[in-house]
């Protein structure tokens, strides 16, 4: 039966990366999967819309799924970020990065890191609550209720269950926030008592990431809150190698959007020379959500194929493909 998803190509290099990544995808499904494509961002401005029509945001509440290249946030005004209205409007309270090792070029300190980071996307320090109290003095909330606390560490039991993985981190800095931090600690010792079978530990954020660089391994399934999560999520994206290489999620009860952790990276826009891996991986965890497990195997195994075999790669892999070249090696790859 054919999944609908919405599309949303993105700007820079969002269109190119997206391109391969549906003839990725097409070719694991045989076709499965219908794409409705849809503006958001720049090439929603150019085209005479709003940053986030209104249309993008109804197609991914019929669809319940979609997939999005990067998104150009103006620097200094013009619109806010069109990443964080998108969740916002479809209370996407889950930020989900897996990241995982993979063969091949990506400089990388570990082997075999496998670490999944839930982060809390909706409130904490990144709340924008900020106001200027008297001039030269500014405050900023941090606000920690106990709903978004037990929903975020519930969906990291409830992900962890559903995907064998054998332990959960939770990670906060108690001894420094005691009511806020202490809230979201209390909070999640209540919902670990629903999962007796799988171990859970309690760590400091910064013990955390000084065991996290020391030794990786030791670590399965992090829950954090938005801004230790949004650090930490990157410091675990470095142990594999950076940015480039790695897949992203942002979930809600009813909705989730995929997307590439990157950026439109203006400065190859255009070229032809972009690496649409990331987005492809992150393709393998849309068709993870939609039920098409086998697909999303026979996607991550060609990548790794791809990598393994090293003769054509991107320019930021070591290579000189280009981004077609790439993509007709992953299929096959396939
Ligand atoms: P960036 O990730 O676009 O670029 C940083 C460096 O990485 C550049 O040298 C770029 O060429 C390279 N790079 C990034 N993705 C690549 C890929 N797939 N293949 C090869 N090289 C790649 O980060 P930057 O420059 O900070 O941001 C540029 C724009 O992207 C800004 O407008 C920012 O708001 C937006 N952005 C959007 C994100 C999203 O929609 N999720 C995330 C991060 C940034």
């Amino acid at each position: 039966m054919a999944v609908k998803v919405t599309l949303i190509p993105g700007d820079g290099i969002g269109p190119e990366v997206s391109r391969a990544m549906v003839r990725a995808v097409d070719a694991v499904t045989g076709g499965t999967i219908e794409w409705e494509e849809q503006l958001a961002g720049s090439a929603a401005v150019d085209a005479g819309h709003s940053p986030l029509p209104a249309a993008t945001i109804q197609s991914i509440r019929q669809n319940r799924v979609g997939i999005k290249g990067p998104l150009q946030t103006p620097i200094g005004g013009g619109w806010r970020s069109v990443n964080v209205s998108i969740r916002q409007a479809l209370d996407l309270y889950v930020s989900l990065r897996p990241v995982k090792s993979l063969p091949g070029p990506s400089k990388s300190r570990y082997e075999d890191v496998d670490v999944v980071v839930v982060r809390e996307n909706t409130e904490g320090l990144y709340a924008g609550r900020e106001h200027e109290a008297v001039p030269g003095v500014v405050e900023a909330l941090k606000i920690v209720t106990r709903q978004a606390s037990e929903r975020i560490v519930r969906y990291g039991f409830e992900y962890a269950r559903a995907n064998g993985r054998r332990k959960i981190t939770v990670s906060h800095k108690q001894s420094i926030m005691p009511l806020s931090d202490g809230l979201f600690l209390e909070t999640a010792r209540a919902v670990a008592e629903d999962y007796p079978f799988t171990e859970v530990e309690y760590v400091s954020l910064d013990n955390l990431v000084m065991d996290l660089a020391l030794d990786p391994h030791q670590f399965d399934t992090i829950v954090l809150g938005n801004l230790d999560g949004d650090v930490v999520s990157d410091m675990c994206a470095g142990l594999v190698g950076g940015l480039g290489m790695v897949p992203g999620a942002n979930i809600g009860t009813q909705y989730a959007l995929f997307e590439a952790v990157h950026g439109t990276a203006p400065d190859i826009a255009g070229k032809g020379i972009a690496n649409p891996l990331a987005l492809i991986l992150s393709a393998e965890l849309m068709l993870r959500h939609v039920g098409e497990r086998p697909a999303a195997k026979r996607l991550r195994a060609g990548v790794e194929r791809l990598l393994t075999d090293g003769a054509v790669l991107t320019g930021d892999l070591g290579g000189s493909a280009s981004t077609e070249q790439l993509t007709d090696a992953l299929l096959e790859a396939l």
